[in-house]
C-alpha cells in the first residue's frame, strides 16, 4: 500500500521527507513524490521508480528548498505507474498539494462532478479528486475547505494537505489507513507508520477513523469528525525499525493475515454501488457471456488453488463449465481453446513465467483473457484483455495469504455479476449472496479473533512429519490450499486429499502418526466428511476439524476442533482458510522456520 510523509518545523523538508520514504520502502511502492513551500510556492518533484531516482531528481533534496512538506511512496491500484500518477498531486491553482494512502471509493462521481465545474485533471488517480475539491471549497480558510472535501469522500484515506497560503501548517485526516503525528520539539511529523519517524521522535498520536488535524511547528491540534478539538494520549514507542515494518507483528505473515479483512474489504466495496456488483474495468457484454462455450481458469500454486475454489461459485451460478488447469500444463497440453473459450487468470505478482506463457499460448488460440492480479501494471495486467485487480496492497511474505483470500473475493464478485447479466439468477438469491460478500471481511475478523487457540493447537501437531488435509466440494479445493501452506513454511509433508477418494488406496497411509486436517463447512457433504473422519479415527489417526459453530456433533468425533462462523458454502474458502493460514503459521514458528522467507522459495517465479 501507498506510504505518506510530511513535516513542519525549522530544519530543510526535503531531506526528511526523502529519509521518511526511503524508510516506508518495505511497504512496496512503483513511483514516489515530494511537495515543498517555497516562498508560498509549492515545488513538486515526483518521479516512478525507486526513492534512490527521486533523491537524484532533487539533489538529495537540495532543489527542493523549504520546511514544510510532504511525501508519497505509491502502490498504483487507480491508474499505472507513472510521473503523472505520482502523488503529490496539485490542484489547478498550484495553492494546494496532497498526498493520500488509501482508496476514494465515489472517486468516479467526484471527478465528473469536478470537470463539469472547470477543473482540469493530470491523473488517473481516484486521489486527485481529493486536492480539486478543496481548491473548490477554499475561500481562505483551509481548515473549512478541509473539512467539507472530507465530508464528500467514501472509501478509506490518510491524507496530508499543504496550502501555499498557510506556509506552516499541514492538514492531516484518517479514514481507514493508518495515519501517526510525530511530535517533535519545534517541529511535528505526520507519516503512515511509525518506520518513517521512529528516527526523529518515539512520541507519537495515534489518529483515528473520522478524526483529523492542523499540524504546526508548535503545536498539534486534533478534531473530531463534527469539528470538536479532542485530546489524544501520547504513546511512547520502543519499537526499533524492523519490528516497526511489521506493524508490530513478529513476521510479515502474520501481519498480511491480519490485514485480511481490510484488503478483501478494499477488494470488494468499490465494486458494490447501490446494491449492485459493477465491475466497469471489464465490459464483457452479455452476449459474449451468453456465447462462451467454456471458462479456463489457469494459475499455479495458491492462486490454482483459488481457482479450485472459485470454480464451484462460477459453475453454480452461471452455469458455465470451469476448468482449472496448472498454467505449468496448460502451456504444453496442446489446450482445446478457440474464441469462444474465457480465459482467467489469476496471479498476485503478474509476473509468473508458466502462467505468463500459458495466457500467451491460450491468447494464440483466440482465447479472451481476464486477469486477476495485485500487481498494477505487471506483465499478465498488460497482457489481458481485461483485468480485475485484487487492491491488497503489496504482499511481502513469500507464502501468499491477502492474495489469495482477495483473489477469491474477485471471484465470488464475478460469478455473481456474471450470473445476474446472464440472467440465471434470481432478484432475491442475488441480493442474498451480495450481502454475504458484503458481510466476508467481518466474517474473516470474527475467525481471526475466535481461535486464540491456534498456537497451542500448533504446539499439539507440530512434531509430526507428516499430515493430510481432506474435505469433499468445496472444502476440498480448501484443503488443497492448507497443506500448501503449512508445507511451504513449516516444511511438514502436507497431502491435501478428497475425503471420498481415500478409501481408494490412500488410506493406507493413515496411522498414528498421520494427523488429518478434516475441513467440514459444506453442509451438503458434511455427513460423508463425517463419516471419514470416523474412517481415518478408526486407523488411528489424530483428527483436527475444522466446521461451523453450530456443528457441534462434531466434538464427539474429532480431537480437536476449530470452529469457523457460518458462512454460504460457495463463498466459505475465502473465511475457512483463515485458520489454516495461522495453523501453519504457528507450526513453522514451533519448528524455527524461516517464516517470510522459507528456503528454496521467491515470491514471484519468473522463471519456468
Ligand atoms: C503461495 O504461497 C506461493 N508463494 C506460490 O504458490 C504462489 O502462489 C505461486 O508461485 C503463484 O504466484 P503468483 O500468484 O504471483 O502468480
Amino acid at each position: 500500500m501507498c506510504g505518506i510523509v510530511g513535516y513542519t518545523g525549522a530544519q530543510q523538508a526535503a531531506p526528511i521527507l526523502l529519509e521518511g520514504l526511503t524508510n516506508l520502502e518495505y511497504r512496496g511502492y512503483d513511483s514516489a513524490g515530494i511537495a515543498v513551500i517555497n516562498n508560498k510556492q509549492i515545488l513538486v518533484s515526483k518521479v516512478t521508480g525507486r526513492i534512490a531516482n527521486l533523491c537524484e531528481r532533487t539533489n538529495d533534496g537540495k532543489s527542493c528548498p523549504g520546511t514544510v512538506g510532504i511525501g508519497h511512496t505509491r502502490w498504483a491500484t487507480h491508474g499505472a505507474p507513472t510521473d503523472t500518477n505520482a502523488h503529490p498531486h496539485m490542484s489547478n491553482n498550484g495553492k494546494f498539494a496532497v498526498v493520500h494512502n488509501g482508496i476514494i471509493e465515489n472517486y468516479m462521481n467526484l471527478r465528473e462532478e469536478l470537470i463539469n465545474n472547470g477543473y482540469h485533471f493530470e491523473s488517473q488517480t481516484d486521489t486527485e479528486v481529493v486536492v480539486h475539491l478543496i481548491e473548490m471549497y477554499y475561500n481562505g480558510d483551509i481548515k473549512k475547505a478541509v473539512k467539507r472535501t472530507l465530508a464528500r469522500l467514501e472509501g478509506s484515506y490518510a491524507l496530508g494537505v499543504i496550502c501555499a497560503d498557510e506556509p506552516e501548517k499541514i492538514y492531516v485526516a484518517r479514514e481507514a489507513s493508518p495515519l501517526i503525528l510525530g511530535i517533535g520539539i519545534g517541529e511535528n511529523f505526520f507519516a503512515s507508520d511509525v518506520t518513517a519517524l521512529v528516527q526523529y521522535t518515539r512520541n507519537v498520536i495515534y489518529l483515528d477513523d473520522g478524526e483529523f488535524a492542523e499540524i504546526t511547528p508548535e503545536s498539534i491540534k486534533i478534531f473530531d469528525c463534527a469539528g470538536q478539538q479532542i485530546k489524544k494520549k501520547i504513546n511512547h514507542i520502543n519499537w526499533d525499525i524492523q519490528a516497526a515494518e511489521k506493524g508490530g507483528y513478529e513476521h510479515f505473515m502474520l501481519k498480511e493475515i491480519m490485514e485480511q479483512p481490510r484488503a478483501v474489504k478494499a477488494t470488494i466495496s468499490p465494486r458494490i454501488k447501490d446494491n449492485e456488483i459493477v465491475l466497469d474495468e471489464t465490459d464483457l457484454s452479455v452476449d459474449y457471456l451468453k456465447n462462451i462455450k467454456k471458462i479456463v481458469i489457469t494459475a499455479c500454486g495458491s492462486a490454482y488453488y483459488a481457482g479450485c475454489a472459485g470454480k464451484h461459485a462460477i459453475e453454480k451460478l452461471c452455469k458455465i463449465p470451469v476448468q482449472v488447469e496448472l498454467a505449468s500444463e496448460l502451456r504444453y497440453s496442446d489446450p482445446l481453446i478457440d474464441e469462444r473459450t474465457l480465459l482467467l487468470v489469476i496471479s498476485q505478482s503478474g509476473e509468473t513465467a508458466d502462467t505468463i506463457a500459458a495466457m500467451k499460448e491460450c491468447k494464440r488460440r483466440g482465447a479472451k483473457t481476464l486477469a486477476i492480479v495485485n500487481v498494477v501494471g505487471s506483465t499478465i495486467a498488460n497482457l489481458a484483455d481485461h483485468v480485475l485487480y485484487t487492491w491488497a496492497g503489496p504482499e511481502i511474505a513469500v507464502a501468499t495469504t491477502k492474495g489469495y483470500t482477495t483473489q477469491l473475493a474477485v471471484l465470488y464478485l464475478f460469478a455473481l455479476h456474471a450470473a445476474k447479466k446472464l440472467n440465471r439468477i434470481d432478484e432475491q438469491r442475488y441480493d442474498n449472496l451480495l450481502k454475504v460478500i458484503k458481510t466476508l471481511p467481518k466474517r474473516i475478523q470474527e475467525v481471526i479473533d475466535m481461535n486464540p487457540s491456534i498456537p497451542k493447537l500448533a504446539k499439539k501437531y507440530h512434531k509430526h512429519s507428516s499430515m493430510f488435509f481432506i474435505g469433499r466440494n468445496t472444502d476440498y479445493a480448501i484443503a488443497l490450499e492448507g497443506a500448501l501452506k503449512m508445507k511451504e513454511i513449516s516444511y511438514i509433508h502436507a497431502e491435501s486429499y478428497a475425503a471420498g477418494e481415500l478409501k481408494h488406496g490412500t488410506i493406507a497411509l493413515i496411522d498414528e502418526h498421520q494427523p488429518v486436517i478434516a475441513l467440514c463447512c459444506n453442509d451438503s457433504v458434511m455427513e460423508k466428511t463425517m463419516s471419514n473422519i470416523v474412517e481415518v479415527k478408526a486407523r488411528g489417526a489424530e483428527v483436527l476439524a475444522v466446521t461451523f459453530r453450530n456443528n457441534q456433533k462434531i466434538v464427539s468425533l474429532a480431537d480437536d476442533v476449530i470452529f469457523i462462523p457460518q458462512v454460504e458454502p460457495l463463498f466459505s474458502a475465502v473465511v475457512e482458510i483463515i485458520p489454516l493460514q495461522l495453523l501453519a503459521y504457528y507450526v513453522a514458528k514451533e519448528n524455527g522456520c524461516d517464516i517470510d522467507k522459507p528456503k528454496n522459495l521467491a515470491k514471484s517465479v519468473t522463471v519456468e
